[in-house]
C-alpha cells in the first residue's frame, strides 16, 4: 500500500498503450480463466456461526447497503487509511482499516514493534503470537477493525527487494509459521487481520504504473508481471497464505504486480481459484490501496472489496466498485448472488472475531494530522471540522514486555572470535557511526520514516508507525558503561574518518554501527528506489569499518539492517573480532543491542535468509530497468530461493540460513523418529469433503429510481457514494447478454472443491501428522540461553521431479539453563512431506526414504534420521 499521490501522470502514461503486450501474451502462459467465484460459507467448519450471522444480516440489507459495505469511501474521506461505507439504518459502522503490520500508522501513542523479518529472526512461536496479540491490543484500542498485516510476501526471493523487512524471512516455511501464530494473536483479540500481499510481490520497480511512470520510467505500460511456474506458485508463495487460512484470517489483500500476465486484483486462477478453492479461504479480498484495475471483471475474478474505493488515482473519486457497483448490479452484468457473496464475506469476517457495533471500539484517531481538531473527510474541499484526535494511549503492559523482548531474540551474533562478546574486563568504551545515534531529525523526522539518519529501527513506506521513541545505542549503552566504569566516546560522523581514527587508536574496544535500509517503492531515499540499488552499506560503512579496524584491534562491528549486506571487505579482517545483526528491531532495538553486547542475555536470533560472499551468489536480482513496456519477471529459480539455491549449486555463503551463534554451547542429540500409527500414507492424500450446499439468493433487483442520492444527505466532491443519479437510472438497461464476459465465464457453482482444497488452508488430509521427530538439546555452556532446533528434509527422489539439497519443515526455539537439557518434539504433517505435481495437480507423498536432518542451521547438520513410506 502507499499513501499520498505522486502527482499522478497516468492519464498521459495509459495512452503509452499497451499494443505491444498483445504480442508478448502469445510468449507467455498467461493464467487460466476460473469462474465462478466460489462462495463462501460451503466449508463445514469453524466458519458456519460467521455465516449463519452473516447471511441473515445480509439478507436484511438493501442493494446499496451491500454496495457500502464492499466499497471504500475514496482516500482521506474518514479517520483511517481505508474506511468502508456504513448502514446507518442498522447502526453499523464503517469499517476502519489501518496499516501497519509493525504498529499503527500515522498515529500517537503506541508501539514501533520488531519489523517481520526480525519477528522471523527469532524464531520463536511464542513471541510471534505474542507481538501479533498486542499489536492487536492496540489497534482495538484505537477503534481499529481491519489490522493490514501480518505481511507474508514478499518471501524475499531478492535480497535487495524494499519490502522483504516486512515479512518474515526468505523461506515458506518459516514465513507460514510467523503467518499462522500472527493471525491467531491478532483475531483472538477481535481484530481483523489482513494477510497480504497475495502474491508474488517480491520487488517494488514496476509494480504499479503511474507511481513508476512518475519515477521517470515513462515507457512502462503496466505493472511487471511475475510469472511463475504452478509448483513455487504453490511450494513457495501461496504457502505461507495456507497457513493464514489455516489459522483463519479473515480478510487477505491483492497486490500490485501482475501475474503470468493478469492484475493480481483481478486474476481469477488466484482469486477465486488458488485463494477461494484450493486454500478453502472463507473471508474477503480487499485490493490493495489502488491495485485494482477494472470494475467488473476483478469482482467477477474474485476481489470482495475496493480499497480506498478511488479508482486509479489518489482521492481521485471516480470508483470501480461504490456507484459503479450499484450500476453493474442494476445493468445485470454483475450477479447478485455475487454482491451478495461479497457483502456475506466481509460480514462474515467481522462476525467469525466477534465485532460487534454496540462494543467495539470507533476510531479514535485521524491518519491524517496529529492535531486534536481537523477535517473530518480531509480527501474533499468541502469537509466538515471537529475533534479528530483523542490520544488515547495505545500501549499496554504486554506491548512493553514483548517489543523488547522480541528485539532481544532477533539479534543474530554472526562471529564471535577472542572472547570478544560479551563486553567484559575493558574500561575504554568507544561507537562509531550514525547507526549508533539517534537521528538529528528525531524519531519521526522524515515521513514514512523514508531516510536512513541514525538508528535503522525499522524500512521505510506504508509498513511504518511513528515512533514514540526510538532508543539508540549511545543513549542505551552510554547508562550500562558508565555504571560499569568504563569511560564511553563515540564518533558519529560515518564521514570523519580522520577524528574516528584518532578515537579508535586511544581506547580498548570499538564498536562500528553501520546500516542499510529499503522500503516501499513511493518514495526514494539516497537513490534507492525502495529496493536497495547494492548489498553493500550505507554511507560508506565498509570505509568506516576499515579505517577503525586499522587502528583497534577489538573492533565490533553492528550492522542494523532490513536484510542481507555484503561484508567481505572486512569480515576476515583479524581485528574485527565480533559481529551482530540488528534486524529492524523496532522502538527497543537500542536497548536489544545493548543486552547482547553487555551480556544481559544471550543471542540467540538466528538469520532469516542467506548472507552471501558476493551479489552474483544468489539466485535473482531486482529488475531495475524497463526493457519492456510490461516488465516480465521470469521466476525461472523456481523453487530454489536463497539457500535451496546456495545448496543445489553448492555455493558458500558467508553466513546461511538459520545461522547464529550463542554466549553458551549446545549439543543436539539422541534423535528419535517415529511414523504416525494409523495415518494414511497413500502417495495421495484423501479427497476432501464435498462442498455444502449454498443458498443462492436470486432476488429480485429493486428498481434503479431507489438507486438515487437521497435529498437529504451531504455531497461531499469526490467521496464516493453507492448512489447514482436520476439520469443514470434512466439510462440503466438489465441486459445480462451485452457483457463482454472472460473466456471460460460460468456461474455454476462447484458442489466439489478442487482436489487439493475443502479445508482452511486446503484440503484437511495435508494436516495429518505422519511422523514425529524428538531430541535432546543440552546447554553445555555456563550460561542461560537459547537454542533453536531447525528440522531439514532431504526428500526421496521422484523421477522426473527435482528436490532442494534440504527443506526446512520444523523448527523450536528451547531456552535451556547451563547443565540442563531438554526435549524438542516436532511433527511433520503430510503436507510437510509432500510436492506439488503440477501434471497430477495435487499434493504427492513420494514413496521411498525421507532423511530427517537436525541441526542448529540449514548447514550445522549434526543428527540424521530416517523413515519410508
Ligand atoms: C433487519 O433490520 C431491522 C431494522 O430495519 C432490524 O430490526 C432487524 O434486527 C434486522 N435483522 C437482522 C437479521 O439483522
Ligand atoms: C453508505 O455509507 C455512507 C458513508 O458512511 C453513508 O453516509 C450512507 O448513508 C450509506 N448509505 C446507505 C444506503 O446506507
Ligand atoms: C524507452 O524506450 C525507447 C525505445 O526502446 C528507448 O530509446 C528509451 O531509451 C527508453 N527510455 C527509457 C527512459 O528507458
Ligand atoms: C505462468 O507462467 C509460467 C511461466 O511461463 C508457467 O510455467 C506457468 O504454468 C504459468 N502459470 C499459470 C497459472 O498459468
Ligand atoms: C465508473 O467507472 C468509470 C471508469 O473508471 C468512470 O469513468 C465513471 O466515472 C464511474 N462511474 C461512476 C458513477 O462513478
Ligand atoms: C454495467 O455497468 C458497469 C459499471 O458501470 C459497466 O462496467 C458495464 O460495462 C455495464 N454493462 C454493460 C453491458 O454495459
Ligand atoms: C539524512 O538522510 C538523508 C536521506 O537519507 C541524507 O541525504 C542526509 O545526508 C542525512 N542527514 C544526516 C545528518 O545524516
Ligand atoms: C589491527 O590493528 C592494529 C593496531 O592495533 C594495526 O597495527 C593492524 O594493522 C590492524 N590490522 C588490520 C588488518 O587492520
Ligand atoms: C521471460 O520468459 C519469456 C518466455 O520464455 C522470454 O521470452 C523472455 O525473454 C523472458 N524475459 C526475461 C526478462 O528474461
Ligand atoms: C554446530 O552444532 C554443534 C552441535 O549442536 C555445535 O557444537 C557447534 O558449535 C555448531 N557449530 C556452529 C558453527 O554453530
Ligand atoms: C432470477 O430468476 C429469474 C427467474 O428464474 C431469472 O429470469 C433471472 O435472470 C434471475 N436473476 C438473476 C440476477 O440471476
Amino acid at each position: 500500500m502507499k499513501h499520498y499521490g505522486i502527482q499522478i501522470l497516468w492519464l498521459v502514461a495509459a495512452q503509452i498503450i499497451v499494443s505491444s503486450f498483445a504480442v508478448q501474451a502469445e510468449r507467455y502462459i498467461p493464467s487460466p480463466p476460473v469462474y465462478p467465484a466460489p462462495m463462501g460459507g460451503m466449508i463445514d467448519g469453524e466458519w458456519n456461526d460467521a455465516y449463519t450471522k452473516a447471511r441473515a444480516f445480509v439478507a436484511n440489507l438493501t442493494l446499496l447497503e451491500k454496495v457500502n459495505i464492499t466499497s471504500g469511501t475514496g482516500w482521506q474521506m474518514g479517520p483511517c487509511v481505508g474506511n468502508t461505507g456504513s448502514i446507518p439504518r442498522l447502526g453499523f459502522p464503517s469499517l476502519c482499516l489501518q496499516d501497519s503490520p509493525t504498529g499503527i500508522r500515522y498515529t500517537d501513542l503506541n508501539t514501533v514493534f520488531p519489523a517481520g523479518l526480525a519477528t522471523g529472526a527469532t524464531f520463536n512461536k511464542d513471541l510471534m503470537y505474542l507481538r501479533a496479540k498486542a499489536m492487536a491490543q492496540e489497534n482495538k484500542a484505537k477503534g481499529i477493525n481491519v489490522l493490514l498485516g501480518p505481511c507474508m510476501g514478499p518471501i524475499g526471493r531478492a535480497p535487495e527487494g524494499g519490502r522483504n523487512w516486512e515479512a518474515f524471512g526468505s523461506d515458506p516455511y518459516l514465513q507460514g509459521v510467523a503467518a499462522y501464530q500472527s493471525v491467531i494473536g491478532i483475531q483472538e483479540e477481535g481484530v481483523i487481520a489482513t494477510s497480504k500481499h497475495f502474491i508474488a510481490n517480491e520487488q517494488e520497480h514496476f509494480r504499479q504504473h503511474q507511481e513508476w511512470v512518475a519515477q521517470g520510467f515513462t515507457n512502462l505500460s503496466e505493472p511487471y508481471s511475475s510469472n511463475v511456474d504452478e509448483r513455487a506458485l504453490r511450494e513457495i508463495y501461496a504457502w505461507p497464505f495456507a497457513d493464514a487460512i489455516r489459522a483463519g484470517t479473515a480478510s487477505v489483500m491483492c497486490s500490485y504486480n501482475q501475474v503470468n500476465q493478469s492484475q493480481a486484483c483481478q486474476n481469477s486462477y488466484l482469486m477465486n481459484g488458488i485463494l477461494k478453492d484450493e486454500l478453502g479461504f472463507q473471508g474477503f479480498v480487499m485490493s490493495d490501496w489502488n491495485g485494482q484495475r477494472s470494475g467488473v471483471a476483478s469482482v467477477l475474478a474474485g476481489l470482495d472489496m475496493s480499497m480506498p474505493g478511488d479508482g486509479l488515482g489518489w482521492a481521485d473519486g471516480i470508483p470501480y466498485l461504490g456507484s459503479n457497483l450499484t450500476i453493474a448490479v442494476l445493468n445485470g452484468s454483475v450477479p447478485i448472488w455475487r454482491l451478495d457473496d461479497m457483502a456475506t464475506r466481509v460480514m462474515a469476517a467481522y462476525f467469525k472475531v466477534g465485532q460487534d457495533p454496540k462494543t467495539y471500539p470507533v476510531p479514535n484517531f485521524s491518519s491524517f494530522t496529529l492535531a486534536t481538531h481537523g477535517p473530518i473527510y480531509p480527501g474533499t474541499t468541502e469537509s466538515p471540522s471537529g475533534k479528530v484526535n483523542y490520544h488515547v494511549n495505545a500501549r499496554g503492559d504486554l506491548s512493553r514486555e514483548i517489543v523488547r523482548a522480541v528485539a532481544q531474540e532477533s539479534i543474530v551474533l554472526v562471529k564471535n572470535t577472542k572472547n570478544a562478546l560479551p563486553l567484559s574486563g575493558i574500561t575504554k568504551l568507544g561507537l562509531f557511526g550514525s547507526a549508533a545515534g539517534p537521528s538529528p531529525l528525531g524519531p519521526n523526522g522524515c515521513p514514512e520514516r523514508g531516510c536512513a539518519n541514525g538508528t535503522i529501527g525499522i524500512g521505510w513506506g506504508s509498513g511504518t508507525s511513528n515512533f514514540p521513541y526510538i532508543m539508540s545505542a549511545v543513549e542505551a549503552m552510554g547508562i550500562e558503561a558508565i555504571n560499569r566504569g568504563m569511560t564511553f566516546e563515540y564518533v558519529l560522523d560515518d564521514y570523519d574518518l580522520t577524528t574516528a581514527e584518532t578515537l579508535a587508536a586511544t581506547i580498548d574496544t570499538a564498536i562500528v554501527f553501520i546500516s542499510a535500509d529499503s522500503g516501499e517503492g513511493f518514495m526514494v531515499v539516497e537513490g534507492n528506489h525502495g529496493d536497495r540499488n547494492d548489498l553493500y552499506a550505507f554511507h560508506s560503512g565498509d570505509d568506516l569499518v576499515a579505517a577503525v579496524a586499522a587502528q583497534n584491534e577489538n573492533t565490533i562491528v553492528v550492522i542494523e539492517s532490513v536484510g542481507a549486506i555484503d561484508m567481505e571487505s572486512w569480515i576476515e579482517n583479524g581485528n574485527v573480532t565480533a559481529v551482530l545483526y540488528a534486524i529492524t528491531g523496532g522502538q527497543d532495538v537500542g536497548f536489544a543491542i545493548n543486552d547482547v553486547l553487555f551480556g544481559n542475555i544471550s543471542p540467540s536470533g538466528k538469520l532469516p535468509f542467506t548472507i552471501a560472499k558476493h551479489r552474483k551468489d544468489y539466485p535473482v536480482d531486482v529488475m531495475y530497468k524497463v526493457e519492456q513496456p510490461v516488465p516480465q519477471l521470469n521466476f525461472t529459480e523456481e523453487i530454489f530461493i536463497d539457500y535451496r539455491h546456495f545448496d543445489k549449486y553448492k555455493i558458500k555463503p558467508r553466513y546461511e540460513f538459520g545461522y547464529g551463534l550463542s554466549y553458551t554451547t549446545f549439543n543436539i542429540s539422541t534423535i528419535s523418529v517415529t511414523t504416525a500409527t494409523g495415518a494414511a500414507t497413500d502417495e495421495a492424500p484423501a479427497l476432501p469433503p464435498p462442498y455444502s450446499a449454498v443458498v443462492i439468493t436470486n432476488e429480485t433487483l429493486p428498481h434503479a429510481k431507489s438507486a438515487v442520492y437521497p435529498a437529504d444527505i451531504p455531497r461531499y466532491p469526490k467521496y464516493v457514494y453507492p448512489y447514482i443519479t436520476k439520469s443514470t437510472a434512466h439510462s440503466i438497461k438489465y441486459d445480462r447478454s451485452s457483457y463482454p464476459y472472460p473466456k471460460g465465464y460460468s456461474e455454476e457453482q462447484p458442489t466439489l472443491p478442487s482436489i487439493v482444497g475443502g479445508g482452511s488452508g486446503g484440503n484437511p488430509a495435508l494436516w495429518e501428522v505422519l511422523a514425529v521427530v524428538e531430541v535432546t538439546v543440552a546447554n553445555t555452556g555456563s550460561v542461560l540461553g537459547a537454542e533453536v532446533v531447525q528440522l531439514y528434509i532431504a526428500y526421496p527422489e521422484v523421477k522426473g521431479v527435482e528436490f532442494p539439497v534440504k527443506t526446512l519443515r520444523g523448527f523450536e526455539k528451547v531456552s535451556v539453563a547451563p547443565g540442563q537439557s531438554a526435549t524438542v518434539s516436532l511433527n511433520l504433517l503430510r503436507r510437510d512431506l509432500s510436492y506439488y505435481d503440477v501434471a497430477r495437480r495435487n499434493w504427492l507423498l513420494p514413496r521411498g526414504r525421507y532423511t530427517v536432518l537436525i541441526g542448529n542451521s540449514s548447514r550445522n547438520i549434526t543428527e540424521a534420521g530416517s523413515f519410508s513410506f
